[in-house]
């Protein structure tokens, strides 16, 4: 089934085997096949059924197609298919019901992608590259034990200062310029944008994990996650909003542990409200990233969530980030900032409307696309730390202390001179 981060045994696998219902589409797979260096006689007639009967006494292929078509129960047929098949398989469905809920439903059931016939020989090739993107996902095995797990939880003190755009950033950093593979889990299930600022559609698979937390486990992971490249994969909802949230807060701190034992890194963003209800989702976390504004409220908010965490997380280690900063304007300076939370600000990232503009068109993380840019740039210093934390002997550790002192001291000297107060009511709780 679709669970491309572990194709367990993929050497001894057959690349690819068909299991068709009529001549028709077995003459048109055929040449797409042999385009893509498949074997054709792996084109076989005789749908879900034979599919299902050959797979539970043979090994599966790497990408299966099967045609549902004589299918009466096609969703329960699939799960019949998932019994037999192993891990690994990406599958690829097709046939003639259209209907949308059919098409979510199998998507969640781990089928990749499901085709409506008739189709074309494009739309084939189109469903098989993506089969093929899926098999170079993040793979699981390649987690390295002597490394170990960095998770951190990214929390906005108010909304909208942008910590969802930190956390998707520091996600694909840790794939891109750390080269682990990374979990990135949104649980702003409502409204999340992890998927969207990687342009990507979220699946079903976190709305389920909530609705049954009791199947979550290593092969759910595999199957639900949507992957953004070959180091980074994501896990969110758009659920729907005449739906409330309702969960004890157990499938959330499941998912932990099973992205846990499944990637090198897992970045959680965490809206405020979920922390307030489930203060355990900091537990395993060796970093918490606490991203603010330079406003009263933001002081405010900071104050009572640091104050918080020292509480209920004293094991995770805080790095307070102003984003959008302004030089020159600001409601509260940093100075008067950091006096009234009682700590250093640890990293500045400067406002940049054009580059979020640019990252928002492009569907790309602002990581990615201000790479060369001061935001860029602040955001690797970041997520370096963050790779730190839980692993200071990491080669792609960040610079040293001294290093570091200096390119604070830059930003500082371009941002120091922020203009305001914190009157005397932005005081700790
Ligand atoms: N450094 C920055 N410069 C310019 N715009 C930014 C910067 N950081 C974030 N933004 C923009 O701010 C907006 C809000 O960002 P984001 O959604 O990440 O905030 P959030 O804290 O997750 O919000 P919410 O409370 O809704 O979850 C987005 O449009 C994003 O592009
Ligand atoms: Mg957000």
């Amino acid at each position: 089934m679709n669970a491309p981060f572990n194709p367990r045994g993929a050497g001894l696998r057959d690349p690819f085997s068909a299991f068709v219902c009529d001549d028709a589409t077995a003459e048109m797979l055929r040449p797409v096949a042999i385009e893509l260096g498949w074997a054709p006689e792996k084109i076989q007639r005789g749908g879900l059924r034979t599919a299902v009967q050959t797979l539970a006494v043979s090994a599966s292929p790497q990408i299966l197609f099967v045609d549902l078509s004589e299918s009466g129960d096609p969703l329960n047929d699939i799960n019949a298919l998932a019994e037999v098949c192993e891990p690994g398989t990406v599958v690829v469905a097709s046939g003639q019901v259209n209907d949308v809920r059919l098409y979510r439903d199998l998507v969640a059931s781990g089928i990749q992608d499901y085709l409506l016939k008739p189709f074309s020989p494009d739309q084939a090739r189109e469903a098989f590259a993506h089969a093929q993107l899926a098999l170079s996902g993040p793979k699981v095995a390649e987690a390295q034990a002597d490394r170990p797990h960095c998770m951190s939880a990214v929390i906005g003190v108010r909304g909208g200062v942008g910590a969802t755009t930190i956390a998707t950033s520091i996600a694909w950093l840790l794939g891109e310029n750390a080269k682990r593979s990374t979990a990135l889990l949104d649980l702003d299930v409502h409204f999340g944008t992890g998927a969207l600022n990687l342009d990507l559609e979220p699946g079903r698979g976190l709305t389920d994990a909530i609705e049954n937390p009791s199947r979550i486990d290593g092969l759910f992971i595999e199957r639900a996650m949507v992957k953004a490249n070959e180091k980074l994969a994501v896990l969110s909802a758009e659920a729907p909003i005449h739906q409330p949230l309702i969960s004890d807060g157990t499938a959330f701190y499941q998912l932990q542990e099973e992205m846990r034992a499944a990637f090198e890194c897992t970045v959680v963003d965490l809206p405020r409200t979920m922390l307030v209800q489930h203060p355990h989702l900091l537990h395993d976390c060796n970093s918490t990233v606490l991203v603010t504004e330079f406003t009263l409220a933001a002081a405010r908010d900071a104050i009572r969530i640091l104050s918080w965490l020292k509480a209920n997380a004293p094991q995770s280690k805080v790095l307070v980030v102003a984003n959008k900063v302004v030089a020159g304007t600001a409601e509260v300076s940093r100075k008067d900032f950091e006096t009234s939370i009682e700590r250093k600000i640890d990293l500045l990232i400067p406002i940049d409307h054009k580059l979020a503009a640019q990252a928002a068109k492009l569907g790309k993380p602002l990581a990615e696309a201000g790479k060369s840019a001061k935001v860029g740039q602040a955001l690797a210093d970041l997520a370096r730390q963050v790779i730190r934390v839980s692993d200071p002997d990491a080669d792609d550790a960040p610079r040293s202390k001294g290093e570091q002192k200096a390119k604070a001291g830059s930003l500082l000297d371009k941002f120091g001179d922020l203009k305001g107060l914190i009157p005397s009511k932005a005081k700790k709780d």
